[in-house]
């Protein structure tokens, strides 16, 4: 779909985080820690996602969790008790560390909504629905890492306020052979990093795929998605699917997908994650030489 003539959209001041899966590929080890706690190194994973809608210059954040996952509300507010026992104990750095990570209720308006049961992506997003500000919205799926020099978010807010399309999606081009694991964009056109597309196809056999451009966790919605969940049915898994709402929303909102510059990790997958922790400990000479040493003493032992 090329782009419509349409007045520039209305700025993206709110951040959805869906956080209420299961996070089954990653048993036992999510049984009682939430998928999105778990660390790159020792960077939980919802640190990288609040530190990109920071950098984007959201104004509220909103959690969509569920009660057994109480251990994220913990992580991502301040913690005035333990902020005083590492003072105490002469640990300022790393309590000032812990203050500048955790979100201040002063500079950021944080909410946290639940889903108790997981109904799917799309019913997640529409848990966030009477808390979202007016306008767009930036939904940012934390197992979905993207390293870069710039955040993700803030390149596809910049892309998408010059207008054009109600629903972005973030997009990466994938290998043939793996684009039945993703949602694939039909692309009509492009301009720069912008895809401009008809329609997206969940999970397409190689041969039927319209493009190779794999749909990532970072959308950015026309706030008319909220409606279309509402009457959105059950796709794929009995669930409310995100992806089957932007579908149907596409003629009347338009799509595009993003080319984002950084490179995307699946850590709700072991692969994707073991990936991410060599890669960010790559990107740090302490963590470097650790990776150089192991190497040297696997080709010392060939
Ligand atoms: P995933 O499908 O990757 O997460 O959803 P999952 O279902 O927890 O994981 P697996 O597949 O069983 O291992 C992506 C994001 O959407 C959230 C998840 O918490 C994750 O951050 N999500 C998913 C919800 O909040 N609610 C849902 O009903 C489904």
């Amino acid at each position: 779909m090329e782009p419509k003539e349409t007045a520039r959209p209305l700025p993206v001041r709110t951040a959805i985080f869906p956080v209420a899966g299961l996070g089954t590929r990653f048993l036992p080890a999510t049984k009682a820690t939430p998928k999105e706690l778990l660390a790159v190194l020792d960077r939980p994973l919802i640190q990288f996602a609040i530190d990109e809608a920071r950098a984007a210059g959201i104004e509220r954040m909103i959690f969509v969790s569920h009660p057994s996952k109480s251990a994220i509300e913990k992580y991502v507010l301040h913690d005035a008790e333990l902020d005083e026992q590492l003072c105490a104990k002469g640990k300022t750095e790393v309590a000032q560390k812990l203050r500048a990570n955790a979100l201040d209720a002063k500079a950021i308006d944080v909410r946290f909504v639940m889903q108790d049961e997981p109904l799917g992506l799309g019913h997640a997003v529409l848990c966030a629905a009477d808390d979202a500000l007016p306008g767009p919205v930036a939904v940012i799926l934390p197992d979905d890492l993207i390293l870069g020099d710039a955040g993700c978010l803030s390149e596809m807010i910049e892309a998408y306020e010059r207008g054009g399309a109600g629903h972005m999606v973030a997009t990466m081009q994938v290998e043939a052979d793996a684009v039945s694991s993703y949602g694939i964009l039909s692309v009509t056109g492009r301009d720069e990093n912008v895809l401009w597309a008809d329609g997206m196809v969940e999970k397409p056999d190689p041969d039927e795929a319209p493009s190779r451009q794999a749909v990532v966790g970072r959308y950015v919605l026309d706030g008319s998605i909220f409606d279309d969940l509402r009457n959105q049915k059950p796709g794929a898994g009995g669930e409310i699917q995100l992806t089957d709402a932007i579908s149907r929303a596409t003629p009347r909102v338009g799509l595009s997908g993003f080319r984002f510059s950084g490179q995307r990790y699946d850590c709700g997958s072991k692969v994707g994650m073991l990936q991410a922790i060599l890669a960010y400990a790559n990107s740090t000479t302490e963590f470097r030489n650790v990776i150089e040493d192991h190497n040297r003493g696997l080709l010392a032992a060939e």
